[in-house]
């Protein structure tokens, strides 16, 4: 079966063709424009502008995803081959090439995902194809099923992006159990205030990391350690210059210590929830005491990351430990952040448990991801007649 995703929540106008086979799930194209650029002068995604974003790149983006996946030889000869008609459900599929569409329709911004919703309707429409409405956060987690064969449950999965931040005990496909959330800031909203606090710009979370990258690699060197080849730098230089958006090393350099303490919020209680507001007016609160902290914002950046990533694993394992499953699963866009992919890794494969992770590509926000939740939706025929299909701007999971 092939399934069109369309992602159109946020600021990235996303559009995918999956190929899905007994619970594998192909990505033949995956076009993400990203709309970064254009909102950093503000600091931030301003709603109406992200919209009119979205009107010009959407028709552009799910084109170019259909001309990338009819290039794939799996794709060309199924649609080749006639005998397949009577179990594609659309009576013109070499025109569209897919069986369904499906679509974000919240979370989000409402004017985003407004645009991606009435697309999928009109594609449905014309192409005489179902649509299935897709839940953004449980598409995030579905990034875990993509390319992959087997997931044992039960699973628990921490969602952590821009928008949410969400322990999910997940017992089989669609059925979820919030365990925790946060009862404030998102993750990843806490590493963009951060990062605006250290003048760092917006996103925030690639540039904390790519600071605090460079803190851990002078401290390792300081103390004698050889750092790991890729990042060793000239002697010229004391602080070797980190390729910013570079988040999957193979090695990280050990633990530093820094002298800068913020606090690991709601570690200690007994709940799954997380509260990431104090961490960031901390912050607020050492630099404004700090007359010298522009000369010490890799140690800044170091310290926040430590913070946010000690608090994420260690809520994620206390939980683990309490509950009957198989597997931990990360994901979201702070799902990049390399301490945390190592770190919560470790820790889960510590206690026997199967640890699973998306690859880079499908953490931040993309349409494959919507694709693959969507294919697993119409697996149990949860599809939406196009006329009934409106946007959730609210959604939760569960
Ligand atoms: O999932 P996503 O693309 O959008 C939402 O659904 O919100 O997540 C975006 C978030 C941003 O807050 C961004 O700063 C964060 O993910 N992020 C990171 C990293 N890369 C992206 N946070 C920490 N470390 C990273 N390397
Ligand atoms: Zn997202």
């Amino acid at each position: 079966m092939y399934i069109l995703g369309i992602e159109t929540s946020c600021d990235e106008t996303a559009a995918s063709i999956i190929e899905g086979k007994g619970s594998m799930v192909k990505v033949l194209s995956n076009v993400v424009s990203s709309q970064i650029e254009i909102h950093q002068k503000y600091g931030g995604v301003v709603p109406e502008v992200a919209a009119r974003e979205h009107v010009l790149n959407i028709l552009p983006v799910v084109n170019e995803a259909l001309t990338t996946a009819r290039t794939s030889a799996d794709y060309m000869r199924t649609y080749a081959d006639s005998s397949r008609s009577a179990s594609v459900r659309v009576k013109s599929a070499p025109i569209c090439g897919v069986d369904a569409v499906a679509v974000t329709v919240g979370p989000g911004l409402v004017t985003s995902l407004s645009v991606g919703v009435e697309t999928a309707k009109v594609l449905s429409y014309v192409w005489n194809i179902p649509v299935i409405a897709v839940n953004h956060i449980e598409a995030h987690l579905y990034a875990n099923f993509i390319e992959r064969e087997k997931v044992e449950f039960p699973a628990l999965v921490l969602t952590v992006s821009g928008g949410h931040t969400i322990l999910v005990l997940m017992s089989g496909h669609g059925k979820y159990k919030i365990i925790g959330e946060t009862r404030d800031d998102a993750a990843g909203e806490a590493f963009d205030k951060a990062a605006s606090l250290l003048g760092l710009g917006y996103p925030g979370g690639p540039a904390i990391s790519a600071e605090a990258e460079k803190f851990s690699i002078f401290n390792f060197s300081r103390q004698g350690g050889t750092p790991p080849r890729r990042w060793q730098f000239s002697k010229k230089s004391k602080i070797p210059a980190s390729p910013a958006g570079r988040q999957n090393p193979t090695r990280l350099p050990a633990r530093q210590e820094s002298k800068i303490q913020l606090p690991r919020p709601m570690l200690e209680s007994k709940n799954s929830d997380f509260s990431f507001s104090g961490l960031k007016t901390a912050l607020l609160y050492q630099l404004k005491k700090d007359l010298n902290w522009q000369k010490r914002i890799p140690e800044y950046a170091y310290e926040f990351q430590r913070a946010a990533v000690e608090t994420l694993v260690g809520k994620t394992i206390r939980a683990a430990k309490k509950l009957p499953i198989k597997t931990v699963m990360l994901s979201g866009g702070v799902a990049a952040n390399a301490v945390l992919r190592q770190e919560l890794k470790e820790e889960t494969e510590k206690l026997g448990l199967k640890f699973l992770l998306p690859e880079l590509i499908y953490t931040t926000d993309n349409a494959a991801m919507i694709a693959a939740a969507g294919y697993f939706k119409a697996q149990r025929k949860e599809y939406t007649a196009w006329q009934k299909l409106a946007v959730r701007a609210n959604w939760e999971l569960a």
